[in-house]
């Protein structure tokens, strides 16, 4: 805990954590059959730093992140953003801390193949209202510092994967979130690309102050993160970064 002083001179307590899961629970059910997914998982994210999530393939890893970004619900749980527990919340709540607080980047891109690489990258400026003119702007600026000034015009199908990825971290990053949760985001890139995205990522992390969680099976990737925990048996726990380079 750090102490500011506020207006009336008088101490006030300021949360150094951005994020906190608590007891995190999660299931499927498929006909009669319930797959637990999350069973008390805990997660303490600061303000600013990095982290990986690792974890065996189908332990849960894309359904963690989009509990944590209210793309879905926990059954039981609490997820603190700023102290508020947006579980608690309603979907129009939900709508607009998922448009104006969070960037996902996701594990298949999920980019809209109709629309070019800058409309992808505008929709959600143009979602949280900003003007045509303005959110096309900051697209171009955006889309210019990942590289893709030539590619502003083509289309999904006319983008290679890193390319692909491009336009979703950029559209990402649109609306400068306060975190930025990224599925995968060099799952079918070769390693010059992958530590080009990565790079990327950190130096809108560093720029804008952002919280990324990255989700990897990279060892690579996950040890050039600040801290990395492990998804394992639907809980988060601590890796050593040694143990995994
Ligand atoms: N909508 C759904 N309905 C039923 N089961 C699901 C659903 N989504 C995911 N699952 C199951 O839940 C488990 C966790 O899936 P999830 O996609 O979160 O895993 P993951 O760790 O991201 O895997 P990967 O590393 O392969 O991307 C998997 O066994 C999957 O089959
Ligand atoms: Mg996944």
């Amino acid at each position: 805990m750090g102490y500011v002083m506020n207006s009336f001179n008088s101490p006030k307590i300021t949360d150094p954590y951005l994020l906190k899961a608590i007891d995190l629970h999660k299931s499927y059910k498929i006909f009669s059959q319930t797959l637990h997914v999350l069973s008390g998982a805990n997660l303490e994210l600061k303000t600013g730093e990095m982290l990986g999530i690792i974890g065996a393939s189908g332990v849960g890893k894309s359904t963690l992140l989009h509990v944590l970004g209210g793309l879905d619900r926990p059954e039981k749980g609490e997820i603190l953003f700023r102290g508020d527990n947006i579980c608690s919340k309603g979907s129009a709540y939900l709508e607009k801390f998922r448009n104006q607080k969070v960037g996902f980047v996701f594990q298949f891109f999920n980019l809209l193949s109709d629309f070019s690489a800058l409309e992808n990258a505008m929709f959600p400026a143009l979602i949280a209202r900003v003007n045509k003119i303005e959110a096309r702007e900051q697209a171009e600026q955006i889309l210019i510092q990942v590289g893709l000034k030539d590619r502003l015009h083509h289309k999904p199908g006319e983008l290679s994967g890193g390319e692909s990825q491009r336009v979703a971290i950029a559209r990402a990053f649109m609306n400068k979130p306060d975190l930025l949760l990224a599925d995968e985001p060099t799952g079918n890139l070769d390693q010059k690309a992958s530590d080009s995205l990565i790079e990327l990522i950190q130096l809108l992390n560093h720029k804008f102050q952002q919280t990324v969680v990255i989700v990897t099976h990279s060892q690579r990737i996950a040890s050039k993160m600040n801290r990395v925990m492990e998804l394992v048996g639907g809980e988060l726990i601590s890796v050593e970064k040694r143990a995994i380079i």
